[in-house]
């Protein structure tokens, strides 16, 4: 795969090479808001706010004997009417999109045997997980067609909102793209003690833009329709948007809610697009009160009137509809697009008891790490590449090689990391959470605090962000969560010694 890789960046994508030069330089300094091109549905739009808001099934595991909660998945291709009047075709994790939410509690561990019945092949990552290397989803530990693998989920960490997704070498943009993702919701004693809103008050979401062929099938740019080579055409080298959004898998839906708090875990699982969301309704927007970030509750609550989520980033927020009138819409909206991807997913305020959910100044323990807890300092830079070396996108001018180690670490130990983005790159590490410590010359964002596992990185912009390796030694990766970057070789190995 490695070798296709070179052969495709030696010259056979030269029109995408120079196009994922020249989107950084054309439009680093303007105020684009996501990378990418969008890629037209020639489907008809469907009319927003007509469908109903569903929530993906929780999984029933198959036993629970010692400690360990035990689940099978069998990814195969499954048919969704998504549009009106319309099938579409997409791979999924047990026959769904988004794939079945696993909700598991720390202290015990999952084990989660993924059956390849797709006509490709699979190699599933836990994102967010403190998960041994084996069970990582390295892009290079594929399931064939025809075969399965067990993964074993110690999940010895916080509550958090994580999820599940492919994460196939060159070729996980396209696989997330047609459906391989889901929650996995982690509890634990420390968030049940706060008694947060829960059952039908606890809404996960996950926000996903996606186009449509006219006969319903998924639309996705790649250069090889049968994928035998990877990359994308070329107008979309930095970046495939979607012109439907789907929240659950329903384009713009629309749920009752009753006057009450709600929690609400928004997952930006688009695979290029940044979303700006706001709630918006006619007597004046309505705050999120954030309570937690990727990597599990805040130490205190931060009210926000709108959030900016980066692919693979999530928000756990309270949401209070308790004050509204019964009838009272409320449009989640993303800023960041006029159009009709303006526009997320509709509440509408429902008659029944008010219940107004306070919220404890107090959230949980949040160690902060300090500067002079780090060994050292190392810098990476994310750029593209250009024409006349390789091309693609790179770290330190270098694209992703299985067989070299970027960065070796020592278990147990704290590093400074300064992140350095040419354009739009969210940067993920796998295994080991961390915390902002600076963007620019300023302190940390608005919406950085607590722990988090993907960082937003701007056209120019540069970061620090410090992070403790604890968990297992072993090989992992960091990269871009643009997938269309990934896939284009932003990508490059942690070992961890
Ligand atoms: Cu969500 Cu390495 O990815
Ligand atoms: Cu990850
Ligand atoms: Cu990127």
């Amino acid at each position: 795969m490695t070798l296709t890789r070179r052969q495709l960046l030696a010259g056979g994508a030269a029109l995408g090479i120079a196009a994922g030069v020249g989107v950084p330089l054309a439009l680093g300094a303007s105020s684009t808001a996501s990378p990418g091109g969008v890629l037209r549905s020639t489907a008809p739009l469907p009319t927003p706010f007509r469908r109903r808001l569903h929530l993906p099934r929780v999984l029933e595991p198959v036993s629970t004997d010692d400690g360990v909660d035990r689940y099978v998945i069998r990814q195969r291709l499954a048919s969704a009417s998504i549009l009106p009047g319309l099938a579409t075709t997409l791979w999924t994790y047990a026959g769904e999109f988004p794939g079945p939410t696993i909700v598991t509690r720390r202290g015990r561990s999952a084990s989660i045997r993924q059956i390849n019945e797709l006509p490709v092949s699979t190699v599933t990552h836990l994102h967010g997980g403190r998960t041994p290397p084996e069970s990582d989803g390295y892009p290079t530990a594929v399931v064939e067609p025809g075969e399965e693998r067990v993964y074993d989920y110690p999940l010895d960490q916080r509550a958090a909102t994580l999820w599940y997704h492919d994460h196939r070498m060159d070729f996980t943009g396209p696989s997330v793209w047609r459906g391989l993702a889901g929650f996995h919701l982690v509890r634990d004693e420390e968030e049940e003690a706060l008694g947060l809103p829960s059952g039908a008050r606890e809404l996960p979401l996950l926000i996903a833009d996606r186009s449509f062929a006219a006969d319903g099938s998924l639309l996705y740019p790649s250069l090889d329709p049968l994928l035998g080579v990877p990359g994308v055409l070329p107008d979309f080298v930095a970046g495939v948007l979607g012109d439907v959004m789907l929240v659950n898998g329903v384009p713009w839906p629309v749920a009752q809610v009753e006057p009450a708090t709600y929690r609400i875990r928004l997952l930006n699982a688009c695979n290029a697009r940044r979303l700006d969301l706001r709630l918006s309704a006619s007597g004046g927007d309505v705050p999120f009160v954030q309570i937690g970030s990727d990597g599990g509750l805040l130490a205190e609550p931060v009210e926000h009137m709108h959030v900016t989520l980066a692919p693979a980033q999530r928000l756990d927020a309270l949401v209070d509809f308790s004050a509204l009138a019964p009838g009272t819409e409320v449009t989640l909206r993303n800023d960041l697009d006029g159009g009709a991807m303006g526009a997320v997913v509709r509440f509408v305020v429902g008659r029944g008891e008010r219940s107004r959910f306070r919220v404890p100044d107090r959230l949980a323990e949040l160690p902060l790490l300090r500067r002079s807890d780090a060994i050292t300092t190392r810098t990476f830079g994310f750029q593209a590449g250009d024409v006349h070396h390789s091309a693609g996108w790179l770290i330190d001018g270098r694209p992703f090689d299985p067989d070299r180690i970027d960065a070796a670490v020592k278990l147990g130990s704290v590093e400074v990391w300064r992140l350095r983005a040419d354009f739009h790159h969210p940067v993920h590490l796998h295994l080991a959470p961390f915390q902002v410590l600076s963007r620019g010359i300023g302190g940390p964002g608005p919406f950085d605090a607590g722990w988090k596992d993907t960082i937003d990185l701007r056209p120019s912009e540069e970061a620090e962000i410090i992070v403790r390796f604890d968990g297992y030694r072993g090989r992992y990766v960091f990269h871009c969560h643009v997938l269309e970057h990934e896939d284009m070789a932003m990508m490059a190995n942690l070992q961890v010694e």
